[in-house]
């Protein structure tokens, strides 16, 4: 990002975006970088059972960012345009209601394991386990009560130059049909650069498959504002995983050269959207697994640019992982009212939720998903806000 740019959003964040989150009491801004507040916690509501659920704010950069206990969610993330305005860039809701009944994921934690498996069934050392089967008979993001979810531990911590949350969650073996107890450990950072990183950490007590992300939708133009078919996508991907009717990868890895999975240079996301292309048939749109050049990789990456045109905004995303389940916001179909009170219909919104490919643990020539006892699940994912 040019200094121009860093210094509008820095302006931003003076003028009251991270002012406003501070509040009275809420705790010092962080020395050094002069525009962030600490973490602090409200109540958003209480499930059936009596559990309180916390929202948490939190700024840094020029951006600020609010947290569910529930499920982790992403419930606002407040970024400016090239005027310095700032404007919430997910989609989501105001209560804790819509979240429980009707969320489909709406920034969500997406574990233990994020899209299908076929079937809802795995073969692990010999051992076949089942999983709920919440998708056309698959498992979906983890089965029915998957940690999109749960209530997580939430610790604010700040460093220098940074604000974050630490999420905590024990997954007793047999959750959900996965076996091993899981320790999950993710960490949601704001850095004084204007980045939302998000790092993934889980051990497990038994051999076991995992795959985190996170499921933000986006609407760079601020959610509820309309349509994202004119964000300009760029991706780092020149094969995609094709899949079948109901959404299961075939195993192919195919090239996107010459069809509308081809974003390689940046173009709208609804330039191809409407191509007689068989696979957007099935997914109604984009709902695809894009394979990052780059593969899996020790640190993160840069392999994804999206600019809004009219506000300026840009979203650059970093990644460890070696995939990206870029999602249209097919199924949006004007029944959820957002958390301004506007309506989402198809295509107001879109995911790239990075990852491990959809079904890797019956997919042998996938990269592994497999987690054994005494290694660490590490991934790393970075969000880089700026503006043009
Ligand atoms: C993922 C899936 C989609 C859909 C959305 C949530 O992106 O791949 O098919 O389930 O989550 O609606």
């Amino acid at each position: 990002m040019s200094t121009s740019r860093r210094t509008v959003i820095a302006a931003a964040a003076a003028a009251g975006l991270a002012a406003a989150a501070v509040g009275p009491g809420a705790g010092e801004a962080h020395a050094g970088s002069g525009d962030s507040a600490a973490p602090r916690r409200a109540r958003f509501g209480e499930l059936a059972d009596g559990t309180r659920v916390d929202i948490w704010t939190l700024a840094c950069g020029g951006i600020r960012l609010k947290v569910l206990s529930y499920g982790g969610i992403v419930q606002s993330l407040e970024v400016p345009d090239r005027h310095g305005r700032p404007a919430n860039v997910s989609l989501g809701f105001a209560d804790l209601e819509s979240y429980v009944e009707r969320s489909p994921y709406f920034g969500a934690l997406i574990g233990r394991y994020g899209n299908r498996i076929a079937n809802g069934r795995f073969t692990l050392d010999g051992r076949t386990y089942e999983l709920p089967r919440n998708d056309n008979g698959h498992s979906l993001h983890g089965g029915d009560l998957g940690f999109d979810k749960r209530v997580w531990r939430v610790e604010p911590f700040t460093r220098r130059g940074e604000v974050g949350l630490v999420l905590t969650r024990t997954s007793p073996d047999g959750e959900m049909g996965y076996p091993g107890t899981l320790e999950v450990r993710v960490e949601y950072v704001l850095t004084r650069h204007g980045d939302f990183r998000i790092d993934y950490e889980a051990t497990t007590d038994r051999p076991t498959v995992v795959n985190l992300t996170n499921h933000t939708y986006f609407n760079l133009a601020g959610e509820g504002s309309g349509s994202i078919l004119d964000h300009r996508l760029e991706v780092a991907a020149s094969r995609y995983t094709p899949v079948g009717e109901t959404l299961i990868p075939t195993g192919e890895l195919a090239r996107v050269a010459g069809t509308p999975f081809d974003f390689r240079r940046a173009k709208p996301i609804g330039a191809d959207i409407r191509e007689g292309h068989p696979q957007l048939l099935f997914g109604r749109g984009y709902d695809h697994n894009l394979v990052l050049d780059k593969g899996i990789t020790a640190e993160p990456e840069h392999v994804i640019t999206v600019s809004e045109p009219t506000s300026g905004r840009v979203m650059r995303i970093a990644t460890t992982e070696p995939g990206v389940q870029f999602y249209s916001g097919n199924f949006l179909d004007g029944t959820l009212a957002g958390t301004s009170g506007r309506v989402y219909r198809q295509s107001d919104g879109f995911c790239l939720e990075t990852q491990h490919f959809p079904d890797s643990p019956n997919q042998p020539s996938f990269p592994s998903t497999v987690l054994r006892p005494g290694r660490t699940y590490r991934t790393t994912t970075v969000h880089s806000f700026s503006a043009d």
